[in-house]
């Protein structure tokens, strides 16, 4: 038996943020209703072969789930009991933005067995929000933190965004200061990236504004490890910080390469040996499903060569790093040589015990430079 999630793209949002490359779209939430009868219809028709499957996390991401409401959650989780054994779940995340959770929607959705809840801070500043197109200000932060405790979740997460082109050293420090003192149990903290496609990306293309140095951001990270984990939350990836026991089970499938089921538009899954996408768009995804068709868009097989990169890609970037006894037994060798040659080419960036590689706390920093260089 193999441990295992199951991922639902909720794509509506109220504002297109000028930064996301997530699929959302801001002016469609009239089709909610017909995008549920899709969503249930596509979990009631999954082929998979689960048999040797435990689930034991569910994440609704987005886009923005909590613009859901009640009557519709409690359909999309029914459905999921109906087709799949859930009974061994024991974390199941929704995705909220401040000031767009009413109080009693999150109260309803925690009677639901929703038990986590991921908050999109992203700043405390007023002028950096606002830069963002973020639609709440810095009160419906605390507002909605207020709501996520008083609805009685006791696994909160909240993203925030460094690096934001305005932003100073003493920014980032208040926002680490406020993030603590809210005191929840997870924290992802990402460094802003300009997407193609996006508004951000544009703007830099443009010439209008002008991303953060990498030197500065180098400095700003090491700073930001430093004050979680004085604070107790520990890094045990290169953007997510928890206490002790709350790491996010649901991305540690991902980090893992565990399967994981995937339902919705854009959303993508894998089975352990394949990897799929579904369409990335919502009109496209209905009308498929609708039509009693597949909503997968790309379908491929994990070739032994590609799994090897995504365990040395996505190990790499966890703090406990990848053990050569998990790497396919084809590309063993060709890997042991190229860590070599790189712990030469990276002086005291990358530490070996025993069959274990990972980074050091130096390395962590170069970590988007190097680890390009350790595929094979
Ligand atoms: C796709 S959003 C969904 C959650 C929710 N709609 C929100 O905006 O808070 C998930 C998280 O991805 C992060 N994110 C999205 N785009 C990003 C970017 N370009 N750079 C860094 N982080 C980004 C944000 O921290 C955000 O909270
Ligand atoms: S960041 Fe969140 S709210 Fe903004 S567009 Fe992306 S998914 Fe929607």
């Amino acid at each position: 038996m193999i441990y295992a999630g199951i991922y639902i793209h909720i794509p509506f949002c109220n504002v297109k943020c000028m930064y996301c490359d997530f699929y959302s779209i801001s002016d469609k939430n009239s089709d909610i209703p017909d995008f549920i009868k899709a969503l249930t219809y596509e979990i009631e028709h999954c082929s998979i072969d689960t048999s040797k499957w435990i689930f034991d996390t569910i994440f609704i991401g987005g886009g923005t789930p909590s613009l859901i409401k009640e009557n519709h959650m409690e359909k999309i989780l029914s459905c999921m009991h109906k087709k799949f054994n859930l009974t061994q779940v024991k974390e199941l995340t929704i995705e909220v933005n401040p000031g767009e959770a009413p109080k009693d929607r999150l109260k309803a959705f925690h009677q639901m067995g929703i038990n986590r809840l991921s908050m999109g801070v992203q700043s405390f500043q007023p002028e950096l929000l606002k830069f963002l197109t973020r639609m709440h200000g810095r009160d419906e932060i605390f507002e909605t933190y207020d709501n996520i405790r008083w609805a009685g979740f006791q696994n909160v997460n909240c993203d925030l965004i460094y690096s934001i082109p305005g932003q100073t050293k003493k920014m980032w420090e208040d926002d680490l200061k406020s993030i603590i003192n809210l005191d929840p149990e997870h924290i992802s903290a990402y460094t802003l990236t300009a997407e193609k496609g996006t508004e951000l990306f544009s703007l830099i293309s443009e010439g209008q504004i002008k991303m953060p140095r990498n030197s500065q951001i180098g400095s700003w990270f090491t700073r930001t490890h430093e004050v979680l984990l004085k604070n107790g939350y520990s890094g045990y990836e290169i953007s997510n910080f928890s206490k002790e026991r709350f790491e996010c089970m649901h991305n540690l499938h991902y980090w893992n390469i565990e399967p994981y089921l995937a339902f919705g538009p854009s959303a993508h899954g894998f089975d352990g040996i394949f990897r799929w996408n579904n369409a990335r768009s919502l009109k496209t995804y209905m009308e498929l499903i609708m039509a009693g068709k597949s909503p997968i868009s790309t379908r491929e097989k994990l070739a032994s060569m590609d799994k090897t990169n995504e365990i040395i890609g996505f190990g790499m970037r966890m703090l406990k790093g990848i053990n050569l006894k998990n790497l396919p037994t084809t590309h063993l060798e060709k890997c042991k040589v190229n860590f070599e040659i790189i712990m030469e080419k990276y002086p005291n960036c990358i530490e070996r015990k025993a069959k274990n590689y990972s980074f050091t706390n130096k390395g962590l920093l170069f970590a988007d430079q190097i680890i390009p260089d350790l595929l094979i």
